[in-house]
């Protein structure tokens, strides 16, 4: 009996896998074909389409946006492998402004700089909501985190008290937290005595330690187990929180009632986050609660004083969990990701490598840059704002939510449209760039034609990223330190030399590869 209505309810949940993955193909296919007139809806089963009309939503009419599918909505288009591209060419299609359909909920694709400006900036207390969902909540614990939570005097609250905590620390130690990571990465680069090797993980052990030594006081070598475990752990989150089986999980609730693997693991590796991070805490008050100049110690401190105001917010002890697992898992895999696409880009271009090591030698003798150098070193600073534009880590933002009803570029938006910046169309505008798609660090030199305007890899408003001062300084000085001591060189000449075009989840990633560190004499 039991076990029937089980076999049931699986069969059920393979069928529908069976649907979404026939779908995709068909989609993928005619994708292939330039022609438009090839709709997705041909490939779809009459019974799905006959129950099309009930399902289309009540949407924003001014708005242009792909075909819907009966039940599925444009989960097709979100589901696509390389999401942030396939979003910039529906913009071509379709316009810098449109709708997909997910569900019941739709949501507002935002292709160019200044529409988005216009939407996070200008009009940033109409957009600044997060998008309530059930995944959302399980992940975040109940929409406590920063990152996640939706915009209430709570959350405002919330997100003060982590700013002035984090600006704190930063201003009396990040610099010299960041120094500290970048001789000891350089050292870990020397070691390998020319080997070729994947430095990915060296990468983000060092963007991991500055964020733990700001939060937690603390660092951790490469071979740590608690690092690994913690790094495992927040990686798996991610992926899989970004992965359509469980996204498909917040669209259509009766899914919720079916076996899904992916999502029990999500549910098993929060738990296990939870744990991990709520050590690191206990620890933390135990030992080092007193040393202070930590984010941990001043969050812990403001627990203890009521948030002032009327409204009587309190923060708990889980917005100071909440808030080591936002900067862990904002600070690290991005930063890291961005030093993985440099050196990618740099192995493809080695003559940008060398324009960079005579700027710092010319200007810097022998010397270590400091931040402060940096108006000083033009084309150091003009390479990192060509890598924020060509792959901004966080290629798509994190989705925004209207808290009530508005419009953007001249067209109504209703409450609750779900905004999505893409920041990636956005930095490959041709209206705005030259030759959009090069690699051009020049661009960003003195009348170089770049626009800083146009350039928002980390958003803007009050969801501006939280991180945005601490990912410039490791930036250059994580990028100064490796350029001044290292010469990058491809693994074999045999071997190609890394792909470019990236892996999109959650971080736009660049494919496994390997390379030499040859070091540069002195
Ligand atoms: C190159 C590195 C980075 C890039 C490109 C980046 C980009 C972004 C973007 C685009 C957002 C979403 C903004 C929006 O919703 O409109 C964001 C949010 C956030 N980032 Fe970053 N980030 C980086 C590094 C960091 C670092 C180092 C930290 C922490 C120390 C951090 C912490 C956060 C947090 C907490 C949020 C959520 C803010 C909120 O929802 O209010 N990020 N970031
Ligand atoms: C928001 O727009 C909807 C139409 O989509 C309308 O019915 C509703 O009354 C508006 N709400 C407010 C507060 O203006
Ligand atoms: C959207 O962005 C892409 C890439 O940046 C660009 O090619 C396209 O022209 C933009 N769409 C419109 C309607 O301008
Ligand atoms: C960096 O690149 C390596 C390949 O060298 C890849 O395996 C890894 O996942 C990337 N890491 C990040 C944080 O992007």
């Amino acid at each position: 009996m039991c076990i029937s209505a089980v076999s049931v309810v699986l069969l059920l949940f393979i069928l529908w896998m069976l649907v979404v993955k026939l779908c995709r193909q068909a989609d993928s296919q005619s994708d292939g074909d330039a022609k438009e007139s090839k709709q997705p809806e041909a490939a779809v089963p009459k019974l799905l389409h006959s129950l099309s009309k009930r399902f289309f939503g009540s949407l924003s009419p001014s708005l242009s946006g792909p075909p819907s599918l009966p039940l599925l909505g444009n989960m097709l288009d979100l589901a696509q492998e390389h999401l942030p591209i396939h979003l910039t060419s529906l913009a071509l299609r379709y316009g810098n402004i449109y709708r997909l359909n997910c569900g019941s909920t739709t949501m507002v694709i935002l292709n160019n700089s200044e529409i988005i400006r216009e939407a996070l900036i200008k009009k940033w207390s109409d957009f600044a909501g997060r998008p309530h969902s059930y995944t959302g909540d399980i992940v975040s614990s109940g929409g406590r985190s920063i990152s996640l939570g939706d915009f209430s005097e709570g959350w405002k609250a919330h997100r003060r008290v982590a700013h002035s905590a984090l600006h704190r620390c930063t201003m009396d130690s990040l610099h010299s937290v960041i120094e500290k990571q970048a001789h000891h990465l350089c050292q870990v680069l020397r070691d390998y005595n020319g080997k070729a090797v994947d430095l990915s993980e060296d990468f983000t052990v060092a963007a991991s330690n500055v964020i733990t030594t700001l939060t937690l006081g603390k660092s951790y070598d490469k071979s740590s187990e608690d690092l690994q475990k913690l790094q495992d752990c927040l990686n798996e989150i991610v992926s899989l929180w970004g992965s359509p089986w469980i996204s498909a999980l917040d669209s259509f609730p009766l899914l919720r009632k079916l076996p899904n693997p992916p999502f029990s693991r999500l549910m098993k590796e929060v738990a296990r986050r939870d744990e991990l991070i709520g050590k690191h805490i206990e620890d933390f008050k135990k030992n080092d609660h007193k040393k202070g100049g930590t984010v941990t110690s001043s969050l812990l401190q403001s627990l203890e004083q009521p948030q002032g105001g009327a409204s009587q917010m309190t923060l708990t002890e889980t917005h100071v969990h909440m808030t080591t697992v936002d900067l862990l898992i904002g600070g690290t895999e991005t930063t890291a990701a961005l030093l993985n696409w440099t050196v990618a880009f740099l192995l493809h271009r080695p003559e940008v490598q060398n324009k960079v090591y005579e700027e710092l030698c010319g200007v810097l003798d022998v010397r270590y840059p400091q931040y402060s150098d940096r108006h000083r070193l033009p084309y150091l600073c003009a390479l990192i704002n060509e890598m924020l534009r060509l792959r901004p880590v966080a290629p798509l933002a994190v989705p925004h939510r209207a808290i009530r009803n508005s419009s953007i570029a001249g067209h109504f938006i209703p409450k609750n449209t779900i905004i999505i910046p893409n920041l990636y169309g956005a930095h490959h505008d041709p209206e705005v760039w030259d030759d959009p798609y090069s690699f051009k660090p020049e661009r960003f030199l003195e009348g170089g034609g770049g626009s800083l305007r146009a350039l928002i890899p980390f958003g803007g408003g009050a969801r501006l990223c939280l991180g945005e001062a601490i990912a410039r300084m490791e930036m250059f000085l994580f990028t100064a330190y490796l350029l001044r001591d290292f010469k990058f060189l491809p693994a074999s000449k045999e071997e190609p030399l890394p792909d470019l075009r990236g892996v999109a989840s959650v971080v736009l990633k660049v494919k496994p590869y390997t390379v030499i560190t040859h070091p540069r004499e002195k």
